[in-house]
This record gives C-alpha cells, sequence and structure tokens, in this order.
C-alpha cells in the first residue's frame, strides 16, 4: 500500500478488530503491599525507576506521558497528552524540559494542573502522577541546558515548537543559521522561550499488574495532617 493509498473498509486489516479484542497477557504473581512500600511516594517512584531503568526491555525508562488541559478553538476545555522525558526528581517534584512557548508551554500557563504517566508495560508496572506545574528557576535551567549536547542546545534555538512549519528545510535553515551564530565549541545560551518545569504531585498512583486482573493499586495523596505528608490507600483494580 502506498501512502497516498485512500484508506478504505476493503483494504486488509493488517490485525484483524477480533485478534486485538483477543490481545491479552496474564500478569505476574509479584504483588504490592503497603508495608514494602516507602513511605515517600517519590523515594518509591525513584525506585520504581532505577529497576526499570536497569531492565534490559525497557527502552527510556524515563519517557512519561504528560497530560495537559486546553481550551480550544470552540471555548471548550479538553485534554492534551504527549510524551516527554523526565530529567529529574526528588524528595519534591518531578521536572522536565520544554518549550514554554510550545502548545503544552501556553496550557500549563492557562491551567497548571498536569498528569504524568510512566507506562512501563514490561514489568507490568504504570505510575500516574497528578500535580501542578511551575517553571523551574533559571538557573537550574540554565544548568541543565549547558549539560546538553551541542546539536540538542542548536535544535532548541531553532525550534518555534508545535507552530506550523512550511518545509523540513525551513527547520534545517534555521538550524544552520543558528550553527553559524553559536559554533560548535562555544558556549550556547539558554533560548528564552526553553526551560523546565517541576511538577509538585498532589496524589502519586503505583500500579502493579496481577493474576485475573486483580491488579495492586496503591495511591498516596498529600495530607499534611499525616507526619509523612502523605495518606496511603488503596484502590479497586
Ligand atoms: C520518547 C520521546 C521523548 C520526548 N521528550 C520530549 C521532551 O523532553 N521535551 C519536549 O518538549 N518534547 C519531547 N518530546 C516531543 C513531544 O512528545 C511533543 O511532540 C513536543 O514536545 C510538542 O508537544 P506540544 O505541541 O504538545 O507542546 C518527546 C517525544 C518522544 C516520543
Amino acid at each position: 500500500m502506498t501512502l497516498d493509498t485512500p484508506m478504505s473498509s476493503e483494504l486488509p486489516n493488517p490485525l484483524d478488530r477480533d485478534a486485538i479484542r483477543q490481545m491479552r497477557r496474564s500478569y505476574g504473581e509479584a504483588g504490592l503491599h503497603e508495608s514494602a512500600l516507602h513511605t515517600n511516594p517519590l523515594e518509591q517512584f525513584s525506585r520504581w525507576l532505577a529497576e526499570a531503568a536497569l531492565n534490559p526491555v525497557i527502552v527510556e525508562a524515563n519517557a512519561m506521558v504528560l497530560s495537559t488541559i486546553e481550551a480550544n478553538q470552540n471555548g471548550d476545555i479538553a485534554p492534551a497528552s504527549r510524551t516527554v522525558l523526565l530529567k529529574d526528581v526528588d524528595g519534591e517534584c518531578f521536572t522536565f524540559y520544554t518549550n514554554y512557548q510550545s502548545a503544552k508551554g501556553r496550557q500549563i500557563r492557562f491551567n497548571p494542573h498536569v498528569a504524568l504517566l510512566f507506562p512501563w508495560y514490561a514489568m507490568e508496572r504504570q505510575v500516574i502522577v497528578k500535580g501542578s506545574a511551575v517553571k523551574v528557576a533559571q538557573e537550574v535551567t540554565d544548568q541543565y541546558f549547558a549539560s546538553r549536547p551541542w546539536g540538542s542546545q542548536i535544535g532548541a534555538w531553532a525550534s518555534s515548537q508545535s507552530d506550523e512549519l512550511a518545509s523540513r528545510e525551513v527547520l534545517e535553515a534555521r538550524y544552520q543559521e543558528f550553527a553559524e551564530r553559536y559554533p560548535e565549541g562555544s558556549s550556547v545560551p539558554t533560548p528564552p522561550h526553553w526551560g523546565g518545569f517541576a511538577v509538585t504531585p498532589r496524589s502519586i498512583e503505583f500500579w502493579q499488574g496481577r493474576y485475573s486482573r486483580l491488579h495492586d493499586r496503591i495511591i498516596f495523596s498529600r495530607d499534611e495532617q499525616s507526619p509523612s505528608g502523605w495518606e496511603i490507600g488503596r484502590l479497586y483494580p
């Protein structure tokens, strides 16, 4: 099938619908018990991230689906999702970097509530973080930007992320322009439109697949009254 072949229901389906319905794996015995978890869910998250990073089957263990809220042209409020890379996690927040003028950057300015989803399917695990995002301090962004490879630094200057692009050639010409302005080996300043967002969680859910769809779901919710600062609960799968 060539790319310009019109889609039609008559064309053979590469994976028939019955086959999709039949797709399921049975999940393992290894469970998740409240008593075995760290009292700070961000520390617990870091343990799981380390395990995912060591798992040879998982690519980009720090990739997460970031969901934001947008007000579309009709004035409707709607969700929007895309993948970004987690670049830092400490006892307080999750940090990623992006273009502040991108769609996601504008959406966070409109409404800072976000969700982060880490899909570690090969480990029968998922973590969902809900919280709110704020820009990180300029010196934090500068320090991270300086650590990036030169090509990525130039790419950040060249990309007007999420804006309509007339052609690939336009992007490559912009890249060339900035590559000449900041030659390899020189110190490339952080673009004013680029930086980090830190997400302070309100809740963090750990999901572990179990047999017969009796999965474990442990959720930590922010609770200022509790000594750990978190209340721990369990959800039906
Ligand atoms: C594995 C992967 C990692 C990505 N990491 C980032 C990232 O860290 N920051 C970023 O701005 N975009 C990243 N992207 C691209 C985004 O998914 C998205 O296309 C881009 O940020 C524009 O999103 P927006 O138009 O919704 O703002 C990544 C994409 C993939 C597939």
